[in-house]
């Protein structure tokens, strides 16, 4: 299954070309990945992982509890019992990150990843019926949320995003705060149902309570791609490596007269000399990283001895390598890591690394056959490849 059915009956081209940042949509169809996580995964999911341990939730894959009108909470418990009379009592449960925790929800990250050339994360949120956990609000990033549980009605502003400053969320308290009343006014109220998919890009104002007799669980799928701010971000950092004096102070004269010709040429001196060198932009872009899932690195390891020339390798499932090829220490990334490559490997890397099949023998880029087979054990246990067929 891929990205397709995720979205089914909308495909991918037109995804991108009426809905990708652009505007909300409620797709209908019905869904393969609905039982992706059901409630009684939720039970397994805390029983196991003990999400209430973590001490910062939205980052180590813990737990928050969120009820109306008070948001999302840290939780003081030690149980699932617990964690059961908080939900008991109208609070809806969210799991942040539990993408890290169940592969299913890994593999579906890893799919929006690969056709978006995005990261991806995914948030679980069970909410009793007729309960709500959030006031309305819009969120940082580009969600994908699939119902697999119950319903959810939706009241999502019509068109108009809030806009959106392209800074991180440590600035957002300086960010237009919403106010109910005025904001959800041009609105439409939809249900979304076991299986369907709501999209929203950043910015969309939108509010969530489940309805019916049945416990709403949905997954929110966060959409984090490169930005154009991401990739200008960088530039003033490049320069400070090459020490071109951006650390130097700024006076006061000159902070008072930015529009000042003296001042707007320093300014364009640090901002183009890194410029003229675009490609270093792209080492620092190297923390972009595609979402991998699982997929038999361990028993591909094990197998290295009995690999032969026939042998069938496929690339980590969903990762996307971006190779650095510098002439003194050429290096690969993946998944925010700076791998080595060794010089002689550096050919064969090029043209292998990011095919999604092989076979050994077909590895372009070293002529004979042993050194082929070392550097595909050398794929193997580096983890970028997998032994599809021995
Ligand atoms: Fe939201």
């Amino acid at each position: 299954m891929g990205f397709d059915d995720l979205i089914a009956p909308v495909d991918a081209k037109e995804f991108f070309e009426n809905f990708y940042e652009r505007q909300w949509v409620h797709i209908e169809g019905v869904n393969p990945f609905q039982d992706v996580f059901t409630l009684g995964d939720f039970e397994t999911y805390l029983f196991s992982s003990r999400p209430w341990e973590m001490r910062d939730a939205w980052t180590q894959s813990g737990m928050l509890a969120a009820k109306y009108p008070n948001g999302a909470h840290y939780t003081n418990i030690s149980s699932v019992e617990e964690a059961l009379e908080l939900y008991a009592l109208g609070h809806t449960i969210v799991l942040p990150l539990a993408n890290y925790r169940w592969p299913r929800l890994s593999e579906i990250c890893g799919l929006i990843s690969d056709q978006l050339d995005v990261r991806a994360n995914a948030n679980i949120y069970l909410t009793p019926p007729n309960s709500k956990g959030f006031t309305a609000h819009y969120d940082m990033h580009d969600v994908l949320l699939l119902q697999t549980e119950g319903a959810k009605k939706w009241v999502v502003s019509k068109c108009d995003k809030v806009h959106l400053t392209l800074t991180e969320d440590i600035t957002r308290p300086e960010f237009y705060t919403i106010d109910p009343e005025k904001d959800l006014v041009n609105t439409k109220t939809l249900e979304l149902k076991r299986g369907q998919v709501l999209y929203m890009p950043r910015g969309t104002i939108h509010k969530g309570e489940a309805v019916g007799d049945r416990p709403s669980i949905h997954i929110t799928f966060n959409i984090l791609p490169t930005t154009w701010y991401n990739l200008i971000e960088t530039v003033p950092q490049l320069s400070t490596q090459k020490n071109h004096g951006e650390s130097s102070h700024v006076t006061f004269d000159d902070l008072c007269d930015l529009s000042a010709p003296r001042v707007r040429k320093k300014m364009e001196i640090f901002i183009n000399k890194p410029l003229l060198n675009a490609e270093c932009i792209k080492d620092r872009i190297f923390k972009r990283k595609n979402e991998i899932a699982p997929g038999k690195s361990f028993q591909s390891v094990n197998q290295i001895q009995n690999i032969s020339a026939k042998t069938t390798l496929a690339r980590k499932p969903n990762a996307k390598f971006f190779i650095f090829d510098d002439k003194i220490d050429p290096w690969v990334s993946y998944g925010g890591r700076k791998i080595k490559v060794p010089a002689h490997f550096i050919e064969a890397t090029k043209k292998t690394i990011n095919k999604k099949k092989y076979t050994v023998q077909d590895i372009d880029g070293l002529k004979v056959e042993e050194e082929k087979l070392l550097f595909a054990q050398w794929l193997i246990k580096k983890g970028f490849a997998v032994i599809k067929e021995l």
